[in-house]
This record gives structure tokens, sequence and C-alpha cells, in this order.
């Protein structure tokens, strides 16, 4: 991890306010939060400062966000230094936060902390070009398709945006993806090799038997079990596509009340 410290004073701005559109923004964030809690609101007023800032907090916006709270100065000083969603410093066009928890390492993580050493510089150096930067994290939340980076794109005249993850990613992938991110060509977020989401690499795995999706009544799927892609396309709801109960022939007993 990066020691987490303040930008040098010569490059903090001398002031920060909300525009008059944050600002209302932020009152009805703060209007959620019961009287005396409106300090529960300074991650999301942190969080709008660092978009307004230009992807960085500089403590002149941290000032701000604690005195619409109307809470010591320190307090929000904390938070912004503990969180490594919260930039003190300027970042790249593309931040890279690149997980460096047990999981990702188990699954090559250390191979890319290596590469960003090499491609990009120290931690939270933005190369001369100002296209990237990044910072080793703490766990993304998502381990099962480690090793994974979130990539945020600040685009320069307004908030940042792009916070998307790269997953199951290996020094060739990560490589190509800073590559293209720095060229200006579009890349694609999610897992880098064959998996959809979280589901087994190469496809389903389980539950693939077609016995199981045998119909209440007895009757064989006249086709294998759908595919992913064929599952998740818009179509009739699944209570439609089942096949009707049979009905009992017209003066079955069984269909009559017993009175
Ligand atoms: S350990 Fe890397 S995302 Fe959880």
């Amino acid at each position: 991890m990066a020691v987490r410290r303040l930008a040098d004073p010569a490059i903090q701005p001398k002031s920060f306010a909300f525009t008059v559109e944050n600002l209302d923004w932020a009152k009805g964030e703060i209007a959620k939060y019961p009287e005396g809690k409106q300090a529960s609101a300074v991650i999301a007023l942190l969080w709008r400062a660092q978009e307004q800032a230009g992807g960085w907090l500089p403590q002149k916006a941290i000032e701000h966000v604690a005195d619409l709270l109307a809470m010591p100065k320190i307090r929000a000083l904390e938070v912004a230094t503990f969180y490594t969603m919260f930039n003190l410093a300027p970042v790249g066009r593309f931040h890279v936060q690149l997980c460096g928890t047990t999981p990702c390492v188990l699954r090559g993580a250390d191979k890319l902390i290596k590469l960003c050493h090499e491609r990009i510089g120290e931690p939270l150096e933005v190369t001369d070009d100002g296209k990237l930067s990044w910072i080793e994290v703490e766990c993304l939340g998502a381990c099962v398709n480690g090793p994974v980076a979130q990539i945020s794109s600040f685009n320069g005249t307004g908030p940042q945006v792009n916070y998307d993850y790269y997953e199951d990613l290996v020094p060739e992938s990560f490589t190509r993806i800073l590559d293209d991110l720095a060229a200006g060509n579009t890349v694609k977020p999610g897992p880098q090799v064959a998996r959809q989401l979280s589901a087994p690499v190469g496809g389903p795995t389980t539950l693939t038997d077609a016995a199981l999706y045998v119909r209440g009544n007895g009757e064989q799927p006249q086709q294998p079990a759908l595919s992913d892609a064929a599952a998740k396309k818009a179509g009739e709801p699944a209570n439609m596509r089942e096949a009707a109960i049979p009905k009992p022939p017209a003066g079955d007993a069984s269909t009559k009340r017993q009175s």
C-alpha cells in the first residue's frame, strides 16, 4: 500500500466550493440523515467533490465538505486519507486500482503489480503523457474473477466516468488493456477470459444433465437445457413457457368436488 498523504502544498488549489448544482445535490444528500447525523453524508460529498475537482481531492475540497457537514475538519481528513477510492493527488486520465489482496495474488496479481511498476511507474505517479497512474488497493470484491483491476477514466472536463472492473487478468491482457486505453481505443471491461460474469470458464459445469429438467407432468424436454445466451434472451415469461398441467377428461369423477 502507498502512504496516504495530501498532495504537495505547491499544487493545492487556494480554494474550493461546490458548484450551485453540486451544492443542491449535497443538500439533498444531507437531508437524508436525521438531525445531528449529517456527518454520515461525508463519503457521498467527498466523492462528488473529487469528481468536481477533476479526479482528486484537494485539501480545500475536504475542508469544504467538513464545513458543509458541520464536522471537525480532521474527521473529514481521516475519511479521505483512509479510503483508497479517494485520490489525494492528481491522477492519470486512466487511473488503475489494482487489487493486491491474497486471493488475487494467488492468481498472479504480483505479476501485474510488477508490470505496473515497469509500465506506469511508482504508485500514484502519473506517466509523462498524463494518461496512466496506478495504485495497489485491498480487495475489490470480485475475488472469484481475480486478478482484478478497477480502472476509472477522467475525461478532463467533468466527472470521472467508466469505473469499470477488468477481471481474470494476466500480464498479456493487462498490457493490452493499458496500451489500448493510452491509445484511445475501446476496451472490453469484465472477464478477460471465456467466461460470462462469474460463471465457470468455458461454460456451465454443473446441472447439465437434461434429466434434471423433466417437467412436472413427466414430459421430457424436447431440447437440451437452454444455453446462457438463449436463457437471457427476452421472450415469454417462464410461467408462459411451461406446459400447462393437462386437464383430466370432462366428466372424470376426480374433477368433481367432494361435498
Ligand atoms: S482479493 Fe482481489 S478482488 Fe478480492
